[in-house]
């Protein structure tokens, strides 16, 4: 536990990388944060660049936290405190250091966070989101319906991560506070 603050620092930094920066950045198209919904993650992505992008989008914003998660679990490190590890990686994506601490929604991240933590509730969740996201063709309603699944999942599968999870969902809640606010008039675009 004497490097729980450490191991948090590390996760924060890894999130802080924003994975669709360096993707469009390698395959030479616009940065998503000056077009489209302006968020740079994966469905922003998706509307501006197409799927292939997308999808290396969500790997790397996925992935990035794996490794730190992966060493807490090693180190043996209890439940909550993977979970704070898990919710640094999240907050790095959202506020990060790199970046005047404007980042993204951390949906993705959540996603891999969850990956590593509790896989059921992740793959639950993708489900989920796709499913959503195919038939109401609006990246938030998916995110937000997925982020509030994710908690009950975890408390019917696994108790012990239902506090940290529920702590990941309020996170991306809190993030999509303007997606809520077009949605509510009207005006939320598509994917
Ligand atoms: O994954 C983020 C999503 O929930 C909202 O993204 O670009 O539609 O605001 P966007």
């Amino acid at each position: 536990l004497a490097l729980l603050p450490a191991l948090m620092g590390l996760g924060y930094l890894c999130g802080s990388w924003l994975g669709s920066l360096t993707v469009c950045r390698l395959a030479g198209v616009g940065d998503p944060r000056y077009a489209g919904s302006r968020n740079p993650g994966f469905s922003n992505v998706l509307r501006l660049h197409g799927m292939p992008l997308a999808l290396a989008t969500l790997a790397l914003d996925a992935g990035k936290g794996m490794p730190v998660l992966w060493l807490s679990m090693l180190l043996g490190l209890p439940p909550w405190a993977q979970g704070l590890v898990g919710l640094a990686v999240l907050l790095g994506h959202s506020y990060p250091l790199w970046h005047r601490f404007r980042g993204g929604k951390a949906v993705a991240s959540a996603f891999g966070v969850l990956l590593v933590l509790v896989p059921p509730v992740a793959l639950l969740c993708a489900l989920c989101w796709a499913l959503l996201a195919w038939r109401v063709r609006t990246a938030a309603v998916a995110s937000l319906s997925s982020a509030l699944l994710a908690p009950l999942l975890s408390l019917w599968l696994a108790p012990d991560y239902a506090l940290v999870v529920t702590g990941f969902a309020l996170l991306v809640l809190a993030r999509h506070f303007w997606n809520l606010r077009r949605l509510r008039s009207g005006d939320e675009p598509g994917l």
